[in-house]
């Protein structure tokens, strides 16, 4: 007996092509394999030249089921790179540049801090129905840090990771000849402060930060070799009059922190601490004007939710703030530094 078939069905009626949406929700996992990958010191033991597999696996302490999943993961994000199968592994270029611990582009410290504080669905449906810092429950992030040094060194470990290239940028990128001091207001570690006296002899720069933070950017400018030029003044950058006279003040991802008003009370600030003809820095990395990217700057702005009371400006909220704190438009501009990274620079009237 002849049976009929049902019709073909319309492949344009159920859509299957989903991977562009697939692809953003997978996405996360990315991040937790890069973590991970840092956590375990996979990339370090890479660092020397190619590995084989069993071996490697054997020797972080992984069982071969689960290491190969990760490498799989990995290799598939082109951080770790095979000619045999995965037989033998080695690091991709950017990865050897990047996740190296104590190499001058490292990036593992900031993702590292994943481990604990990962962005999760939960923390940032609870972040944004919160509309305040959630990343220490009700307690402020800074008050958190001047109650747990140990939390503070954690923070600045980050901070100070992520903040390396953009300053190595920023110094380059900009002219410091004639500027003598620099107040670095809130400058944290003080890598900053850091890569502008590594490029600039003449320079000096103070880190002004909290009591807790200081003596961790005393030890980074130790590190550094630069103790005689990057010092540090302990202090509260909304309660405390600035330290005055400064030929330039740096504020770098300080107005990301809070909301804009606040901000520019600290452009006041600057303007009234900073010596006539003095230059203000602002150093973030900034949204479009029409918001629609860069996508790491728009994606990290859900971190700020988490984190703080602020978020990522554009070029534009940035310029209206610095005008309406006392610096004229003309003298404002904008310096790409690195990556994803911008300063926008005014000058105080002479
Ligand atoms: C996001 S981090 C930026 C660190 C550094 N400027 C950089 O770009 O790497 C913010 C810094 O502001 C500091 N901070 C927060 N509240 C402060 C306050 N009231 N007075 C001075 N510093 C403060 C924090 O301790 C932290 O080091």
């Amino acid at each position: 007996m002849e049976t009929s078939r049902p019709p073909a069905p319309d492949p344009r009626a159920f859509p299957r092509d989903d991977r562009r949406i697939y692809d953003f929700y997978v996405a996360g996992r990315q991040s937790a394999a890069l973590a991970v990958g840092v956590r375990l010191g996979l990339f370090d033991a890479l660092a020397p030249g190619p590995r084989v597999a069993a071996e490697l696996s054997a020797s972080l302490d992984l069982r071969p089921r689960p290491f190969r999943s990760l490498v799989i993961a990995l290799r598939a994000m082109r951080v770790l790179e095979s000619d045999d199968g995965g037989e033998t592994l080695r690091l991709a270029p950017d990865a050897a540049e990047y996740l190296v611990r104590g190499r001058p582009g490292w990036l593992g410290g900031l993702v590292d801090l994943e481990i604990e504080h990962f962005l999760s669905p939960q923390a940032l449906l609870d972040a944004l129905r919160k509309d305040d810092s959630s990343v220490y429950g009700d307690t402020d992030p800074w008050d958190a840090h001047e109650a747990d040094p140990e939390q503070a060194r954690r923070f600045t470990a980050a901070m100070h990771s992520v903040s390396e290239r953009p300053a190595a940028g920023l110094a380059e990128a900009i002219d410091f000849s004639g500027v003598r001091s620099v107040l670095d207001v809130g400058g944290g570690s003080g890598a900053l402060s850091i890569a502008i006296a590594r490029a600039w002899p003449d320079t000096t720069c103070t880190v002004y930060d909290l009591p807790v933070v200081c003596p961790l950017a005393e030890e980074y400018a130790r590190s550094a070799g630069l103790s005689d030029r990057v010092s540090t003044v302990a202090g509260d950058m909304f309660a405390d009059a600035w330290p005055s006279g400064h030929d330039a003040i740096l504020l770098s991802q300080i107005l990301h922190d809070w909301p804009l008003d606040l901000g520019v009370d600290l452009l006041r600030k600057a303007c009234a601490a900073l010596a006539p003809g003095g230059l203000l820095l602002v150093h973030e990395k900034l949204v479009d004007d029409d918001g629609r990217g860069p996508l790491a700057n728009a994606l990290v702005n859900l971190d700020m939710l988490v984190w703080t009371r602020g978020q990522q400006y554009s070029e534009a909220e940035l310029r209206r703030s610095i005008r309406t704190s006392g610096f004229a438009e003309s003298s404002i501009r904008r310096v790409p530094t690195a990556g994803y990274w911008s300063a926008v620079l005014a000058r105080k009237a002479s």
